[in-house]
């Protein structure tokens, strides 16, 4: 079992085993009172009642969290039956709120001189139209006229509204998002914005009605909103669904209109999308002409008559001439009484016709 150096080369033996035999140690240096394992009764009531104790701690500590987590996630989603209080819905329409007031505060400030502050259409076409909003200005469409620019709308490479997207135009992606967030804001969406014809903080909601459905008689409106107007004799007025009096009246007038000549001519100047005049009177039961002067450089304008007043039936309807132009529309007799005058490409422009 001793290493002799001198053997070791020729016996080549294997290294020698340490010596596992176990060394007693005293490892406790406390006095061996203290060691005794024996429980006496007392302890071991103790013990059970102390560890009985950690147990119920235990017990309430994870009921804690258990409640805690249930009642944060009632808190996020709703608590069933009670509407309106979940804190995940609640927050993400403020986030739509808020769009939708960023994109109105942009719609004011960029399209509100073209498209009207209502959207009731200027040099560009109406905007808040029930039909239009619908389907025609859907997300989609909305988006690509913004991307494109108004030639995406009637392919007009001159179109007087420019890009808006970044890199072309001004407005970054969600500066357009935001604008069509309020394009197609329902009108049961109310929010603090300023109100541009006072200039003041005003409650403003959205113009599309979610709850409309199109009448029965309304055509689908055209993809390019010109031809909305296109052609008025041929077809029944689209923005009203009534058929136009003029293309029925007109055939049995003319003849009349020839044999004399229309005795009164009236001129109405269109200029900034505004009529010179809000007044005109005509004879009663006799045709008279219209010498209509549009002169809104590329802007499409006409002149309607309607009963009573500029919403009306519509009674007779002259053909849209894009400006700067001029043309005479002969307009058959009217019966004595009360009419309104419109622009049917631009409602908010208006008058009164009294035949009498
Ligand atoms: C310089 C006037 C002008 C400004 C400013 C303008 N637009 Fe236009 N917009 C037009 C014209 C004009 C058209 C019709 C396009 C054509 O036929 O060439 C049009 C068309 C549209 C259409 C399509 C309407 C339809 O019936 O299909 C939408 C949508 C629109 N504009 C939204 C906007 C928004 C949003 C802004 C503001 C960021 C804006 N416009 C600013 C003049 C303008």
């Amino acid at each position: 079992m001793t290493d002799t150096p001198g053997t070791e080369p020729e016996e080549r033996l294997p290294a020698p085993r340490p010596d596992l035999t176990p060394v007693r140690v005293e490892r406790l240096a406390s006095p061996p009172s203290t060691r005794r394992f024996g429980l006496t009764g007392e302890r071991a009531a103790q013990i059970v009642r102390q560890s009985g104790s950690a147990r119920w701690a235990a017990f309430l500590g994870v009921s804690f969290v258990a409640i805690f987590v249930l009642a944060y996630y009632f808190y996020e989603v709703g608590f069933p039956g009670v509407a309106g209080s979940s804190r995940m819905v609640k927050a993400q329409q403020d986030q739509v709120v808020t769009n939708v007031s960023r994109g109105y505060a942009l719609f004011q400030a960029n399209c509100a001189r073209c498209h009207g502050a209502q959207g009731q259409g200027g040099i560009g076409p109406v905007l808040n139209d029930q039909m239009k909003l619908l389907a025609h200005l859907n997300r989609q469409y909305l988006r690509n006229v913004l991307t494109a620019g108004g030639r995406y709308v009637c392919g007009d490479a001159n179109s007087l509204m420019p890009v808006w997207a970044q890199p072309v135009g001004p407005l970054n992606y969600q500066q357009i998002d935001d604008l069509i967030a309020w394009l197609r804001a329902p009108n049961d969406l109310t929010f603090e914005g300023i109100d541009p014809s006072t200039g003041q903080p005003a409650q403003i909601s959205g113009w599309r009605d979610p709850n409309f459905v199109a009448p029965p008689s309304a055509t689908p409106v055209p993809a390019c909103w010109k031809d909305a107007f296109a052609a008025p004799s041929a077809a029944p007025s689209a923005s009203t669904g009534v058929p136009s009096a003029a293309p029925s009246a007109s055939p049995g007038e003319s003849p009349a209109a020839s044999a004399a000549p229309a005795a009164t001519v009236i001129k109405i100047v269109a200029q900034n999308i505004a009529f010179d005049l809000t007044e005109i009177e005509v004879p009663a039961g006799q045709p008279f002409q219209i010498e209509f002067v549009n002169n809104d450089a590329g802007i499409p304008h006409n002149v309607a008559i309607a009963e009573g007043s500029p919403t009306g039936k519509v009674v007779f309807q002259g053909d849209i001439v894009t400006g700067v132009t001029t043309v005479t529309y002969d307009v058959p007799a009217l019966p004595a009484g009360t009419y309104g005058f419109v622009c049917q490409v631009h409602p908010n422009m208006t008058g009164t016709l009294t035949a009498k």
